[in-house]
């Protein structure tokens, strides 16, 4: 099996501190469509793709000191963060295993397999999610949350900087920059693929404007994970990107002009085994 790291956006700190950042803006869209997908206190969940803890996190709130929450991560770099956390916070329910999620152990009474930002890097998703739903106790949840660029990041109303940005972060045409870019809108067909129940479907965007938004740092800070690779496949050169200024840019050009800037679209999809 071909388990080789084709994680695009790096290894870096750089890119854990924008993992973390991600999360704060779509935190709370994570959390109603988990309180959505029915999980609550006293469950055991899988949580997959665990990367910086946030999602592990989220989940141990919602699961309470009652519950357990296993995450499995194959960097484990970033892993040690997310054990740091995760102990910061005092959860003792929440442990984390290093390795592939195709080639770990794992055990077969979780009532929850769940994960954020994983399918879309994972090559057969619906394979995948077919050996997972095995681990699951009968009526267990399998809930996946994953954006989709069918819709990219949007300003409203288009300013000249917020059209380049545009243009820049979308891939050309069959590039996959190593992640499959509409997850979002596949989950329904994957979750069939896999042998599970249709799933039910819901979708949200990240929406805001003025100076405290913290969706411009966010932008630029993808941007600046995603500019080796784009600079390989697309010749864009990082001297017309100026990316250290580029997020107090669009923060300046988006309030003049009291605009709104709306993020890549989450979609959830959940079912019961
Ligand atoms: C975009 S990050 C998302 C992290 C986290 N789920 C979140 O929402 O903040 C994706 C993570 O999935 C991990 N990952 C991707 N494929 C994996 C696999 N086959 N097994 C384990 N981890 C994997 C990557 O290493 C990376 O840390």
């Amino acid at each position: 099996m071909n388990t080789a790291d084709t994680y695009a956006l790096g290894r870096t700190d750089t890119e854990t501190q924008r993992l973390i950042l991600q999360n704060q803006i779509y935190g709370p869209v994570t959390r109603r469509f988990f309180e959505a997908a029915g999980i609550g206190p006293g469950m055991k969940v899988l949580e997959i793709g665990s990367g910086a803890g946030d999602v592990a996190l989220l989940l141990a709130d919602l699961v309470g000191p009652r519950g357990q929450v296993v995450g499995v991560e194959m960097n484990a770099t970033i892993v040690e963060t997310a054990r740091a956390r995760v102990n910061t916070m005092g959860w003792r329910n929440v442990t984390f295993q290093v390795g592939d999620i195709r080639e770990v152990a794992l055990d077969s009474d979780f009532d929850v397999v769940a994960g954020r930002w994983v399918l879309m890097y994972v090559p057969e998703p619906a394979i995948l999610l077919r050996t997972l739903a095995a681990r699951l106790k009968p009526g267990g949840i399998v809930a996946f949350h994953e954006n989709d660029f069918s819709y990219p990041p949007t300003v409203f109303p288009a300013t000249d900087l917020s059209k380049r940005v545009f243009g820049w972060s979308i891939p050309p045409e069959g590039a996959t920059l190593g992640a499959e870019m509409r997850m979002g809108t596949k989950l329904f067909r994957t979750y069939l693929e896999a042998g599970l129940p249709a799933p039910q479907l819901i979708v949200e965007a990240p929406v805001g404007g003025g100076p405290d938004w913290p969706g411009y740092e966010y932008l630029a800070e993808t941007l600046r994970s995603l500019l080796p690779a784009l600079q390989k496949m697309t010749g864009l050169d990082p001297k017309a990107v100026e990316i250290d200024t580029l997020a107090d840019r669009l923060r300046a050009d988006i309030t003049k002009v009291q605009g709104v800037q709306m993020l890549p679209l989450m979609f959830g999809a959940w079912a019961r085994k």
